[in-house]
């Protein structure tokens, strides 16, 4: 039997989802390989946005086994609801679920979520404002059609005061914790947490997809976590797209 995680927290790396090499020899013995870098120098969000991560983040890949893309996906979902779970547990902080990867706290982005894949091991690259002052990364906001309030929040806003270093371990373990836990589920059945938990379903956004940005409203998601949205030409579904606005 496996061992359940090896976390190596460095100094600085590049991109904390650049070590597939190494998390496949932890793999061998470790159900999660966590990579923790105290900054990157080059990190990467969706669409190939640059993630900027100065120190006082909390920037970190959780490595672990996937057969599928459907795996890669359901471990995806999953670890915004362990992200989403783990806050309001240790620090009373309730956000919001946006489709696919990011976590909001009112109109505001706490923290956004990059799951690549490659050889049967899913990384999912978890970005969380914790004590980084949020006007850092400010160049990572796309402008939107109505937009003046998406800007970036982290924890210390929030909570008014810094995330110390034993609750930042201790959230990451929270993490990892509700990720084993949820490891064991099915993609229907995360796609249902997900959407039992507070999310954007309702609301009416702005969806850039295939290079358009249109006005619709996000009502609900299919068993397989892909976007349904309806306006007044009728229901779309949405497998790849980003909200800009809602
Ligand atoms: C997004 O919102 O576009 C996703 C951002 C993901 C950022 C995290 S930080 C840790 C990991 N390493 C990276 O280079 N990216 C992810």
């Amino acid at each position: 039997m496996r061992a359940l995680l090896f976390v190596k927290w460095e100094l600085s790396v590049n991109s904390t989802n650049n070590f597939f090499e190494e998390a496949q020899i932890f793999l061998n013995n470790y159900k999660f390989f966590i990579k923790l870098a105290d900054l990157q120098t080059s990190g990467r969000g969706r669409e190939n946005r640059s993630w900027i991560s100065p120190k006082g983040g909390l920037w970190f890949t959780i490595y672990t086994e996937s057969s599928s893309p459907k795996e890669n996906l359901k471990l995806h979902f999953a670890s915004s609801i362990a992200v989403h779970t783990s806050l309001n547990k240790l620090f009373g902080i309730n956000t919001i679920l946006k489709w696919p990867n990011d976590i909001y706290f009112k109109d505001k982005k706490l923290c956004g979520i990059l799951t690549e894949a490659k050889n049967q091991i899913a990384a999912i690259g978890i970005g969380l404002n914790l004590n980084n002052s949020s006007s850092l990364t400010k160049s990572m906001i796309i402008k939107t059609p109505s937009d003046t309030k998406f800007q970036p929040i982290s924890c210390k806003d929030i909570l008014s005061r810094a995330v110390t270093n034993e609750e930042k371990i201790s959230l990451l373990l929270e993490i990892v914790k509700n990720m084993n836990n949820l490891k064991s589920l099915s993609l229907e059945e995360i796609v249902k947490i997900w959407k039992s938990n507070p999310n954007i379903l309702g609301k009416s956004i702005y969806l850039k997809t295939n290079g358009k940005i249109i006005h619709t409203k996000a009502v609900d998601l299919t068993p397989e976590g892909a976007l349904i949205c309806e306006s007044d030409k009728g229901k779309n579904i949405i497998y790849t797209g980003d909200i800009l606005g809602f």
